[in-house]
């Protein structure tokens, strides 16, 4: 049986759709093209891929954004066209969730190829980031228990990514980066309710416990081939270039430089953020503690000029 997909046009002529889903399937595949109007409907023909069609534009990305939190669509590998050498939107794509990136029309000419290689990428993908979505999930209802922590990990993620783009990093890169901020604090999970509800000034006991976090979280995520590009921001988002960081004390670039960035970026939200024991610090208060720090050593000064941006554009202030 040859593989069936549905493609999703925005296109409104259903001549155009049928003639773009034509040559994607040749005759190695079976392919429905549909409108906006039938998106709710897609999984009740079972495809065993969607296509979205972004080569006009970006109206299909809240689409894919909530594509795998449907239980109706959560094991349906998407994937997406976007016009050859357009790196925003295969950037903004990756961002969405979206499984499968394909530029488009493909390099060598050879569609079926491109298409089949697109179908197991995306199943495979589908299943790979089904998981980690779960993880994230997981982790996101963690810090949804305390109203401090709400959403630090999305926070994170989005000022990591304005930082990459800002410093010049691709968009594979940055997705990277993202994954690895949304779970760099995964860890955390294993917390004593003891120490998660701990009010006042921590004792040597509780903070030695949150001070396993990081190794922890590597404990968690380690040998899972798809998570293994994340384990350095898990275990090492709390080392300082000076070497006063944990666990291991590294110093300068013994740690990663993305991951340096996701710890900058995880320092000013929690400076951001209120605490049971302190109020919350100031945008430009928070950006001074950062830069004294830099002075201090504990920070690349390059990293903080390019924070400093980030937070500027981004909207989290
Ligand atoms: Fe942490």
């Amino acid at each position: 049986m040859k593989p069936f997909f549905v493609l999703l046009d925005p296109d409104p002529d259903p001549r155009r759709r049928e003639a773009l889903a034509a040559v994607l399937a040749r005759d190695a595949f079976r392919t429905l093209a549909v409108g906006l109007e039938a998106s709710p409907s897609i999984a009740t023909v079972s495809p065993d891929m969607v296509v979205l069609n972004l080569l006009s534009g970006m109206d299909l990305i809240p689409t894919a954004e909530h594509w795998h939190e449907s239980p109706d669509h959560a094991s349906i590998p998407l994937a997406a066209l976007v016009p050859a050498g357009d790196e925003v939107a295969a950037e903004t794509a990756r961002l969405a969730g979206i499984d499968e990136v394909v530029p488009w029309p493909p390099e060598d000419g050879n569609v079926d190829r491109q298409l089949r290689s697109m179908e197991r990428h995306a199943r495979l993908q589908a299943e790979v980031s089904g998981y980690e979505k779960l993880l994230v999930t997981l982790v996101a209802a963690f810090e949804g228990r305390e109203p401090f922590t709400m959403e630090h990990g999305h926070r994170v993620a989005r000022i990591s990514v304005a930082m990459g783009s800002d410093l010049g990093f691709s968009a594979e890169t940055c997705s990277l980066m993202h994954r690895g901020a949304l779970l760099h604090d995964i860890g955390l999970l294993a917390l004593s309710d003891q120490v998660v509800h701990y009010a006042g000034a921590l004792g040597p006991e509780e903070f030695s416990e949150i001070q396993s976090h990081p190794v922890v979280g590597y404990e968690m995520l380690k040998g899972v081939p798809s998570l293994e590009p994340l384990l350095p921001f898990v275990y090492r988002h709390h080392e300082r270039i000076d070497g006063s960081g944990f666990p291991d004390g590294l110093v300068r670039s013994e740690i990663p430089l993305l991951v340096q960035i996701v710890s900058i970026a995880d320092a000013w939200d929690s400076l951001r953020s209120p605490r049971a024991y302190r109020s919350v610090f100031s945008h430009g208060a928070a950006l001074e503690v950062i830069a004294d720090e830099a002075r201090k050593g504990l920070w690349d000064n390059q990293l903080v000029r390019s924070l400093e941006r980030a937070v500027d554009g981004t909207g989290i202030s």
